[in-house]
């Protein structure tokens, strides 16, 4: 006899169709491989006659108690998006020892604590591999397959539409302004694209990144966040000249008790594995005590791929329904106090300045770093307008602070600060 598992979704949009169609498409091939009869019973959306899926409308539901109290369905799958009504409802399903399966990094980064308390408190199961990085197996991988390790750094590119606005600005030479225009026109950024452009998006997932890959609960306040859209053209350029690419990092490093989280835009050296994930990719690198360096990399947002890894989620589920995964650390609501976290990190540091054209002022620009012990690795000049002319440099492993420092210290009339990137490597 196969076992039936009966699904209610909450909300059934672009990802919720994915979901539903692949598990249609693949019903009878899951019950031969898994015996497990998969069946989807309710979807909630907003508005049944404007329902934006090709699902039958028999299924669907304007009432999410249709979903959340029914006590023949066993797994709640939400794909509703936005903190709430998303986070409650899925504390309601928990509460009630349903088991959830969520692709939603916002609701999940911002109450992780109550959800997982609440799915302990009931014995239910909370799962969300697709809440980062769409369909690559990075939690499951962190969570399972790296267990063992020490994981001490995760690099990602995390967010589609910002990579794929700086493939194009770097490609093609456009400005910010152009190509997020085109990207909105090809459905590639939302109208309102401040979650992705001003990197909130690639936050929330950085927030539980970090916390599954350091052991340890990294709460989105924690995170410094910097977005893309005071990038220019020119920084781009000069960047490639010296060898780099731009590409926006959500970034988290762990030495011993001290852990920094940051999300910005970053060079990388060309020949980084990173530096060549263009477009709409997404990749995680990660680095460990034992396995060193990886990557994975994959497609991290679209229905079909996003639908792959919620599928495997509820397979998952599906077959540990008397023993859910549980995260290896104390989810709580604020990090562990034996924890500091750092925003005076050490990197490299891209510096394009608009300086008077004049003797000595390189001479000046060299002795306000001098005097924060930062040492300039390579440098280029370049005419300007006016008798002014660009200066880039790159300096040599430098703090967060010393950096900041030093350019306070320059006067803006002589040498004015046009952009400070970081570069990893
Ligand atoms: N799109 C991707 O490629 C992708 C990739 C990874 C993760 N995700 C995550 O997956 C989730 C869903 O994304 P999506 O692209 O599928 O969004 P979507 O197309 O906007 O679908 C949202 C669904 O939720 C329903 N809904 C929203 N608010 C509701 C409310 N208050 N009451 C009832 N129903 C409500 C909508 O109903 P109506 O249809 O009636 O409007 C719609 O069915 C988000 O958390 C997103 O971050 C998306």
């Amino acid at each position: 006899m196969a076992k039936v598992i009966k699904l209610g979704f909450l909300g059934c949009g672009n990802i919720g169709g994915g979901v539903y169609h692949l598990l249609t498409e693949m019903h009878d091939e899951i019950l031969k491989r898994e015996n497990i009869d998969i069946q989807i019973k309710s979807a909630l959306v907003k508005s049944i006659a404007e329902a934006r899926t090709d699902i039958p409308k028999d299924i669907m539901t304007e009432s999410a108690d249709d979903v959340l109290t029914d006590p023949s369905i066993d797994i709640i799958c939400e794909f509703m998006g936005g903190e709430q009504p998303a986070a409650s409802f899925m504390q309601r399903a928990l509460e009630n020892g349903k088991t959830v399966v969520t692709a939603n990094k916002m609701a999940l980064a911002l109450n992780w604590h109550k959800l997982q308390a609440a799915a302990s408190a009931h014995g239910a199961g909370l799962y969300y591999e697709a809440s980062v990085g769409g369909v690559i197996p990075v939690i499951r991988s962190l969570t399972v397959s790296l267990d063992a390790d020490e994981i001490d750094q995760v690099m990602g590119i995390v967010n589609g539409t910002t990579n794929y606005i700086l493939t194009q600005m770097s490609q093609q030479g456009r400005s910010y302004a152009d190509v997020l225009a085109e990207a909105q026109k090809l459905g590639l950024a939302e109208p309102n694209p401040t979650a992705d452009v001003e990197g909130y998006d690639a936050a929330y997932k950085l927030s539980i990144l970090s916390s599954i890959a350091f052991h340890t609960r990294v709460t989105y306040q924690k995170i410094h966040r910097e977005g893309i859209t005071n990038i220019s053209p020119d920084d781009i350029a000069y960047g490639r000249e010296m060898g780099y690419t731009l590409k926006l990092l959500a970034i988290g490093k762990r030495a011993a008790d001290s852990i920094e989280v940051r999300v910005h835009p970053t060079f990388l050296p060309n020949e980084h594995p990173l530096a060549r994930v263009d477009g709409s990719l997404n990749a995680i690198y990660i680095h460990g005590r034992y396995c060193q360096d990886m990557m994975l990399q994959g497609r991290g947002a679209g229905d079909k791929p996003t639908a792959s890894a919620i599928c495997g989620d509820i397979l998952y589920a599906a077959t540990h329904m008397d023993n859910p995964t549980v995260p290896s650390f104390a989810n709580t609501a604020e990090p562990d106090d034996a924890i500091t976290f750092t925003d005076n990190w050490v990197c490299r540091y891209f510096i394009r300045l608009d300086a008077a054209d004049t003797p000595g002022v390189l001479g000046s620009v060299a002795s306000a770093f001098s005097a924060k012990s930062i040492s300039i690795a390579s440098l280029l000049q370049r005419p300007a307008a006016d008798g002014r002319a660009q200066i880039i440099l790159i300096t040599h492993e430098a703090s967060e602070c010393a950096v900041q420092d030093a350019l306070a210290t320059l006067n803006p009339e002589i040498v004015r600060v046009e952009s400070m990137i970081r570069v990893e490597s």
